[in-house]
């Protein structure tokens, strides 16, 4: 167990558990604020998160900052960002059961030290180890849900809202939820 973000971040860039670590550039730790109330947890890094080491910065991450400015959250003030596996899996397939069984701890650990009030979940991969693993995203994102003391909510995966343009209603709308939830339970987001 890491007592500090210092020695939790040395170890995982030093992480050799899973074979992931043989094609990757960077571990993809996590950014933003680490007294932040709210944390995003996507399914792993992808090729621009792989060679820049921050998570979400490719085209499904710069729709989700504008997602998170119309609410006024931002990664560099009031969140962070970490994602179920640290490192990416080769053509961006999804993270194999066992790779993200090795790599849970890293986000156990994140959550420890951070001890956010609310857990959003990006996506049915995130959603379904963190929230449900039955859970079925398309019906029940933006749903709230609790667990060991902390709000949960899914929401639709941003590379999902760039495939379907027609889903950003009601991604938007999962954000004014969230807002609301962050109003009602935070103190220091806003
Ligand atoms: N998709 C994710 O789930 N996470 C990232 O960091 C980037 C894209």
């Amino acid at each position: 167990m890491y007592n500090t973000w210092e020695e939790l971040t040395q170890a995982c860039q030093e992480c050799h558990k899973c074979g992931l670590c043989e094609t990757r550039h960077n571990v993809v730790v996590g950014v933003g604020s680490k007294d932040a109330e709210v944390m995003f947890i996507g399914e792993g890094p992808g090729e621009n998160e792989d060679l820049q080491g921050e998570p979400f910065v490719g085209r499904a991450g710069k729709l989700l900052d504008k997602m998170l400015t119309a609410v006024d959250l931002d990664r560099s003030k009031n969140i962070y960002i970490a994602n179920i596996v640290k490192c990416r899996p080769p053509q961006n397939r999804d993270p194999k059961p066992e790779e993200q069984q090795m790599c849970i701890d890293w986000l156990r650990t994140q959550v420890k030290l951070m001890r956010p009030k609310i857990i959003v979940c990006l996506g049915r991969i995130a959603a379904g180890r963190i929230i449900k693993s039955d859970i079925k995203i398309t019906r029940e994102h933006g749903q709230w849900f609790e667990k060991g003391g902390i709000q949960m909510m899914a929401m639709l995966h941003p590379a999902a809202v760039l495939r379907d343009p027609r889903k950003k209603p009601e991604a938007f709308d999962d954000f004014l939820k969230l807002r609301d939830k962050i109003n009602e339970i935070c103190d220091h987001t806003y």
